[in-house]
Protein backbone atom coordinates (compact mmCIF):
# COMPACT_ATOMS: atom_id res chain seq x y z
CA UNK A 1 0.00 0.00 0.00
CA UNK A 2 1.01 3.13 -1.20
CA UNK A 3 0.10 6.20 1.50
CA UNK A 4 2.77 8.31 3.06
CA UNK A 5 1.80 11.38 4.24
CA UNK A 6 3.14 14.16 2.27
CA UNK A 7 3.39 17.79 3.83
CA UNK A 8 5.10 20.89 1.44
CA UNK A 9 6.69 23.33 3.61
CA UNK A 10 7.95 26.74 1.94
CA UNK A 11 11.50 26.02 2.59
CA UNK A 12 14.56 23.47 3.32
CA UNK A 13 13.96 25.77 6.97
CA UNK A 14 10.25 24.77 6.91
CA UNK A 15 11.40 21.23 6.56
CA UNK A 16 13.64 21.07 9.46
CA UNK A 17 11.70 22.52 11.62
CA UNK A 18 8.84 20.40 10.91
CA UNK A 19 10.91 17.61 11.14
CA UNK A 20 11.96 18.53 14.53
CA UNK A 21 8.71 18.65 15.47
CA UNK A 22 8.18 15.08 14.45
CA UNK A 23 11.05 14.15 16.25
CA UNK A 24 9.84 15.48 19.53
CA UNK A 25 6.48 13.65 19.23
CA UNK A 26 8.02 10.27 18.15
CA UNK A 27 10.25 10.29 21.18
CA UNK A 28 7.73 11.65 23.91
CA UNK A 29 5.76 8.83 21.85
CA UNK A 30 8.36 6.10 22.21
CA UNK A 31 9.60 7.11 25.95
CA UNK A 32 6.05 7.05 27.46
CA UNK A 33 5.56 3.25 25.69
CA UNK A 34 8.60 2.00 26.13
CA UNK A 35 11.13 4.00 28.28
CA UNK A 36 13.46 4.24 25.28
CA UNK A 37 13.66 6.35 21.78
CA UNK A 38 15.66 5.04 19.12
CA UNK A 39 16.59 7.22 16.45
CA UNK A 40 18.14 6.56 13.07
CA UNK A 41 19.17 9.82 11.72
CA UNK A 42 20.80 10.44 7.80
CA UNK A 43 23.76 12.06 6.25
CA UNK A 44 23.59 14.88 3.77
CA UNK A 45 22.74 18.74 3.64
CA UNK A 46 19.36 18.67 5.23
CA UNK A 47 19.84 17.06 9.21
CA UNK A 48 22.39 19.75 9.90
CA UNK A 49 19.28 22.32 9.82
CA UNK A 50 17.07 19.65 11.84
CA UNK A 51 20.03 19.39 14.46
CA UNK A 52 20.10 23.17 15.07
CA UNK A 53 15.94 23.54 14.95
CA UNK A 54 15.70 20.63 17.87
CA UNK A 55 18.66 22.95 20.04
CA UNK A 56 16.66 25.71 19.83
CA UNK A 57 14.95 26.25 23.66
CA UNK A 58 11.39 25.87 23.13
CA UNK A 59 12.03 22.27 21.39
CA UNK A 60 15.56 21.58 23.28
CA UNK A 61 13.37 21.65 26.65
CA UNK A 62 10.50 18.92 25.09
CA UNK A 63 12.94 16.24 24.15
CA UNK A 64 13.64 13.24 26.25
CA UNK A 65 17.29 13.64 25.55
CA UNK A 66 18.53 11.40 28.19
CA UNK A 67 16.10 8.62 26.61
CA UNK A 68 17.58 9.24 23.09
CA UNK A 69 19.42 6.83 21.49
CA UNK A 70 20.85 7.92 18.32
CA UNK A 71 22.14 5.92 15.16
CA UNK A 72 22.67 5.78 11.41
CA UNK A 73 21.35 4.71 8.61
CA UNK A 74 24.29 4.98 6.17
CA UNK A 75 27.93 6.12 6.52
CA UNK A 76 31.02 6.94 4.43
CA UNK A 77 33.36 4.13 5.57
CA UNK A 78 35.65 7.52 6.43
CA UNK A 79 36.54 8.25 9.79
CA UNK A 80 34.60 9.71 12.33
CA UNK A 81 36.26 13.15 12.01
CA UNK A 82 36.75 13.42 8.05
CA UNK A 83 33.91 16.50 7.17
CA UNK A 84 32.59 13.70 4.87
CA UNK A 85 31.50 11.86 7.27
CA UNK A 86 27.26 11.86 8.42
CA UNK A 87 28.13 11.69 11.95
CA UNK A 88 30.19 15.13 11.74
CA UNK A 89 27.34 17.78 11.54
CA UNK A 90 25.87 16.00 14.68
CA UNK A 91 28.77 16.50 16.39
CA UNK A 92 29.03 19.62 15.24
CA UNK A 93 25.47 20.28 16.19
CA UNK A 94 24.17 18.01 19.29
CA UNK A 95 27.56 16.83 20.95
CA UNK A 96 29.10 20.64 21.33
CA UNK A 97 27.87 23.72 23.45
CA UNK A 98 25.96 25.83 21.68
CA UNK A 99 26.30 29.40 20.48
CA UNK A 100 24.51 30.60 23.42
CA UNK A 101 26.71 28.52 25.76
CA UNK A 102 24.18 25.90 26.59
CA UNK A 103 25.88 22.63 27.32
CA UNK A 104 25.25 19.40 24.50
CA UNK A 105 22.09 17.68 25.86
CA UNK A 106 23.52 14.31 24.56
CA UNK A 107 25.57 12.35 26.41
CA UNK A 108 28.62 10.54 24.24
CA UNK A 109 27.52 7.22 24.73
CA UNK A 110 23.96 7.95 23.35
CA UNK A 111 25.69 8.53 19.42
CA UNK A 112 26.28 5.09 18.02
CA UNK A 113 28.39 5.32 14.64
CA UNK A 114 28.90 2.52 12.21
CA UNK A 115 32.50 1.71 13.29
CA UNK A 116 34.23 2.95 10.43
CA UNK A 117 37.36 2.15 12.00
CA UNK A 118 36.88 -1.64 11.48
CA UNK A 119 39.81 -3.53 8.96
CA UNK A 120 36.47 -3.71 6.22
CA UNK A 121 32.95 -3.45 5.44
CA UNK A 122 31.73 -6.57 6.68
CA UNK A 123 33.50 -6.85 9.95
CA UNK A 124 32.32 -2.94 10.47
CA UNK A 125 28.43 -4.15 9.31
CA UNK A 126 28.59 -7.44 11.68
CA UNK A 127 30.30 -5.09 14.87
CA UNK A 128 27.55 -2.63 14.19
CA UNK A 129 24.59 -4.82 14.11
CA UNK A 130 26.05 -7.01 17.25
CA UNK A 131 26.11 -3.10 18.64
CA UNK A 132 22.41 -3.17 18.08
CA UNK A 133 21.51 -6.19 19.56
CA UNK A 134 23.64 -5.47 22.69
CA UNK A 135 21.46 -2.27 23.16
CA UNK A 136 18.48 -3.73 23.36
CA UNK A 137 17.04 -2.31 20.18
CA UNK A 138 14.25 -5.13 19.11
CA UNK A 139 14.37 -6.80 15.71
CA UNK A 140 11.76 -8.29 13.17
CA UNK A 141 12.02 -11.68 12.39
CA UNK A 142 13.71 -11.46 9.16
CA UNK A 143 16.76 -9.30 11.78
CA UNK A 144 15.79 -5.35 11.08
CA UNK A 145 16.45 -3.38 13.64
CA UNK A 146 12.84 -1.29 14.87
CA UNK A 147 13.90 1.89 15.05
CA UNK A 148 10.91 4.02 16.59
CA UNK A 149 12.03 6.80 13.96
CA UNK A 150 14.15 6.51 10.83
CA UNK A 151 15.10 9.91 9.13
CA UNK A 152 16.30 9.56 5.28
CA UNK A 153 17.22 12.31 2.57
CA UNK A 154 16.65 12.23 -0.80
CA UNK A 155 18.85 12.53 -3.79
CA UNK A 156 18.29 13.27 -7.12
CA UNK A 157 18.46 10.36 -8.72
CA UNK A 158 15.78 8.38 -6.49
CA UNK A 159 18.51 7.21 -4.02
CA UNK A 160 17.98 7.01 0.44
CA UNK A 161 20.34 5.68 2.48
CA UNK A 162 23.42 4.83 0.41
CA UNK A 163 20.86 2.54 -1.77
CA UNK A 164 21.52 3.79 -4.80
CA UNK A 165 19.27 3.07 -8.48
CA UNK A 166 20.20 -0.62 -9.79
CA UNK A 167 21.79 -1.32 -5.88
CA UNK A 168 21.48 -5.15 -4.60
CA UNK A 169 20.93 -3.49 -1.70
CA UNK A 170 16.92 -1.91 -3.18
CA UNK A 171 16.31 -5.87 -4.11
CA UNK A 172 13.87 -8.41 -2.19
CA UNK A 173 15.96 -10.56 0.36
CA UNK A 174 19.00 -8.17 0.37
CA UNK A 175 20.77 -8.46 3.26
CA UNK A 176 19.89 -6.24 6.45
CA UNK A 177 22.67 -3.81 5.50
CA UNK A 178 26.25 -3.76 3.81
CA UNK A 179 29.21 -2.12 2.51
CA UNK A 180 28.53 -0.30 -0.84
CA UNK A 181 31.34 0.31 -3.50
CA UNK A 182 31.79 4.62 -3.93
CA UNK A 183 29.41 5.55 -6.06
CA UNK A 184 30.55 6.97 -9.12
CA UNK A 185 27.72 9.25 -10.27
CA UNK A 186 27.10 10.96 -7.55
CA UNK A 187 29.46 12.61 -4.46
CA UNK A 188 31.29 11.84 -2.32
CA UNK A 189 33.20 9.05 -4.22
CA UNK A 190 34.12 6.78 -1.61
CA UNK A 191 32.78 3.58 -0.07
CA UNK A 192 29.94 3.36 2.45
CA UNK A 193 28.51 1.48 5.08
CA UNK A 194 24.42 0.97 4.67
CA UNK A 195 20.93 -0.17 5.79
CA UNK A 196 19.16 -1.73 3.25
CA UNK A 197 15.41 -0.27 2.59
CA UNK A 198 14.30 -2.85 4.99
CA UNK A 199 15.05 -0.95 7.66
CA UNK A 200 11.98 1.52 6.90
CA UNK A 201 9.30 -1.01 6.29
CA UNK A 202 10.80 -1.92 9.97
CA UNK A 203 10.67 1.24 11.59
CA UNK A 204 7.91 2.24 13.50
CA UNK A 205 8.31 5.78 11.66
CA UNK A 206 10.25 7.32 8.88
CA UNK A 207 10.66 11.06 7.63
CA UNK A 208 11.64 11.45 4.66
CA UNK A 209 13.66 14.87 3.97
CA UNK A 210 13.41 16.28 0.61
CA UNK A 211 13.43 20.06 0.15
CA UNK A 212 15.16 21.82 -2.87
CA UNK A 213 14.58 21.97 -6.57
CA UNK A 214 17.28 19.35 -7.08
CA UNK A 215 15.32 16.69 -5.57
CA UNK A 216 12.01 17.74 -7.91
CA UNK A 217 12.38 15.48 -11.05
CA UNK A 218 13.16 12.80 -8.66
CA UNK A 219 10.22 13.39 -6.78
CA UNK A 220 8.05 13.69 -9.87
CA UNK A 221 9.18 9.88 -10.97
CA UNK A 222 9.02 8.31 -7.31
CA UNK A 223 5.30 9.91 -6.49
CA UNK A 224 4.14 8.93 -10.47
CA UNK A 225 5.07 4.82 -10.18
CA UNK A 226 5.56 3.26 -6.95
CA UNK A 227 7.17 0.20 -8.68
CA UNK A 228 10.40 -0.75 -9.38
CA UNK A 229 11.59 0.40 -6.51
CA UNK A 230 15.34 -0.97 -7.59
CA UNK A 231 15.18 2.27 -9.84
CA UNK A 232 14.53 4.91 -7.47
CA UNK A 233 15.00 3.22 -3.99
CA UNK A 234 13.51 6.11 -2.05
CA UNK A 235 10.48 4.40 -3.46
CA UNK A 236 10.88 1.94 -0.45
CA UNK A 237 9.63 4.97 1.43
CA UNK A 238 5.89 5.42 -0.05
CA UNK A 239 4.62 3.61 2.97
CA UNK A 240 1.87 4.76 5.17
CA UNK A 241 4.55 4.83 8.85
CA UNK A 242 6.00 7.65 6.19
CA UNK A 243 6.04 11.51 6.80
CA UNK A 244 7.44 12.96 3.70
CA UNK A 245 8.65 16.91 4.03
CA UNK A 246 9.39 18.80 1.08
CA UNK A 247 9.27 22.28 0.16
CA UNK A 248 7.56 24.45 -2.70
CA UNK A 249 10.92 23.59 -4.98
CA UNK A 250 10.92 20.15 -4.72
CA UNK A 251 7.08 19.90 -4.79
CA UNK A 252 7.24 21.73 -8.55
CA UNK A 253 6.76 19.23 -10.65
CA UNK A 254 4.71 16.83 -8.07
CA UNK A 255 1.88 14.82 -9.54
CA UNK A 256 -1.41 15.75 -8.51
C1 LIG B 1 24.49 10.17 2.39
C2 LIG B 1 23.05 10.03 2.67
C3 LIG B 1 22.16 10.21 1.49
C4 LIG B 1 21.53 11.59 1.62
C5 LIG B 1 20.91 12.02 0.32
C6 LIG B 1 20.29 13.39 0.41
O1 LIG B 1 25.29 9.60 3.11
O2 LIG B 1 24.84 10.90 1.45
O3 LIG B 1 22.61 9.32 3.68
O4 LIG B 1 21.17 9.24 1.31
O5 LIG B 1 20.59 11.58 2.64
O6 LIG B 1 21.92 12.04 -0.66
O7 LIG B 1 21.26 14.31 0.76
P1 LIG B 1 20.92 15.86 0.93
O8 LIG B 1 20.03 16.00 2.10
O9 LIG B 1 22.27 16.48 1.12
O10 LIG B 1 20.30 16.29 -0.34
Amino acid sequence: MSSPTVRILNDAQGVAEAAADRVIEAATTAVAARGVFNLCTTGGSTPAALYRALREPSRASRMPWAQTQIWFGDDRFVPRADPLSNVAPLDAQLLSASADGAPSPLSPSAVHPWPTSAADAPIAVSTYLAELRGAGVPHTPRGFPIFDLVLIGIGGDGHCLSVFPGSPLALDGAPVAAGVPAPTHIEPHVPRLSFSPGVLASARAVIALAPGAGKAEALAQIFSDATAVVDAPAKAALIPTATWLLDAASAAILPS
